[in-house]
């Protein structure tokens, strides 16, 4: 028989970016074209993206040319992501390795110096500090969920200048948040189905906090089901009053309000009905909102309470990224302490979706129950 002599090539070709551009300051679609294979720094990991899920802020950079600065355009944004490690630097070796799939906040510190470094294109590098590996119980689509909403109840409820609450920790074990009577101190985190309360919700159990929270009263069952021991709804008048005859005999360490939008001053006015109800401890009276800076907060504000701003993706510049994201995240979704909330909706698939999904989540946002979006990016 002739014998043939036939060569295989198996080279793999080189893996090819490709991003969904924001070409200008407010303008629409994203248009899909090349991007630039991100290459790891010492602390970053690159990540084939599987999943990106859609933020409130993600419409508004494209419909009112903010965050991004004018020399950042042609730009990725996008701050949600769920993927596979593809590549990963000197420093983060001893965490992450190629294969590991994960979930992270892009466009942070180092990465995000650009403004092209965001979640919505194939390969992405994001900051170790942010980063989590997931376990094979959870999709990509629930992964994504998390990242941005996560890392701002995190920067609100652990950053020194913000409310300095004790961190979470694996098995409730936490004993930092317990009053003089031996009573578990009470977190009220407005605004319980946001993506940001959500979280709040779940971190603050894990710190040892008993939680109240609001929410529409269809979703109080959802809000328990993350650990709240009380769920109020923000639309009923007496919600104030019903508040604070709930936690009489309480020791509430202050307000997260996870809405921000409106709601700041009755989070002051409920804070300041719990001090004369005697349930505010020694404490100060603090309102923590998730807005980034005071001329965002368009509210008057009664006299007596304190109100902080937070900006979601600065905990990767300090100890909170670690102890969250680092410590805490990878072990609360192996265990089940962490659920990824709210559901993903998967609305499109690949990189051309994005505008698809951006357009969905700026027509009704705010409404009750608005799903959290995703986009696969297979
Ligand atoms: N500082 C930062 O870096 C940063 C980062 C991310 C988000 N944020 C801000 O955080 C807030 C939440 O964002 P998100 O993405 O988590 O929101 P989201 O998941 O889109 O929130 C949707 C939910 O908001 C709830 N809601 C609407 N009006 C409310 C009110 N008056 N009181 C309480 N809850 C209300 C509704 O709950 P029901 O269904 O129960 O009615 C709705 O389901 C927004 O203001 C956003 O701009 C800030």
């Amino acid at each position: 028989m002739p014998t043939t002599n036939t060569t295989t090539s198996t080279t793999t070709p080189e893996p090819k970016n490709a991003a969904a551009w924001l070409t200008a300051p407010k303008t629409r679609p994203f248009r899909v074209a090349e991007a630039p294979m991100p290459v790891a720094g010492p602390d970053e990991v690159v990540v084939r993206t599987r999943a990106v899920a859609l933020n409130p802020v993600d419409w508004y950079i494209q419909a009112m040319g903010i965050i991004v600065p004018a020399e950042g355009y042609p730009a990725v944004i996008g701050c949600d992501l769920a993927g596979d490690v593809i590549s990963v630097g000197a420093n983060a070796t001893a965490t992450f390795a190629p294969g590991d799939r994960v979930c992270g906040l892009a466009g942070t510190r180092g990465a995000g110096a650009n403004h092209k470094s965001g979640a919505f294109q194939l390969y992405t590098k994001v900051d170790r500090a942010v980063l989590a590996k997931i376990p094979v119980s959870v999709s990509y689509a629930q992964a994504a969920v998390l990242p941005l909403g996560l890392s701002t109840a995190a920067t609100a409820m652990f950053q020194k200048e913000a409310m300095a609450l004790p961190l979470p920790v694996i098995g409730s074990t936490a004993t930092t948040a317990v009053d003089a009577a031996g009573k578990k101190k009470v977190l009220l985190v407005w605004g319980g189905r946001t993506s940001v309360g959500s979280c709040a919700i779940q971190l603050a159990v894990a710190a040892g906090f008993d939680v109240a929270t609001t929410a529409s009263a269809r979703n109080h069952a959802y809000c328990r089901s993350l650990g709240a021991a009380w769920a109020f709804d923000y639309r009923n008048p007496a919600i104030e009053d019903d508040i604070v005859a709930a936690l009489k005999g309480r020791e509430c360490v202050g307000v997260l309000d996870a809405w921000s939008r409106g709601s700041v001053a009755q989070c002051a006015r409920v804070l300041l009905k719990l001090d004369e109800n005697g349930s505010v401890g020694g404490g100060r009276k603090w309102v923590q909102t998730v807005m980034p800076s005071a001329d965002m907060v368009d509210e008057e504000v009664p006299k007596g309470v304190e109100v902080g701003y937070a900006y979601g993706s600065t905990l990767a510049n300090n100890e909170v990224g670690p102890a969250t994201w680092g410590k805490w995240v990878p072990e609360a979704l192996a265990t089940g302490a962490l659920q990824c909330k709210p559901d993903p909706e998967v609305v499109a698939q690949g990189l051309d979706g994005i505008q698809t999904a951006c357009d969905t989540g700026a027509k009704d946002w705010g409404a009750s129950s608005s799903p959290k979006l995703v986009v696969e990016i297979v």
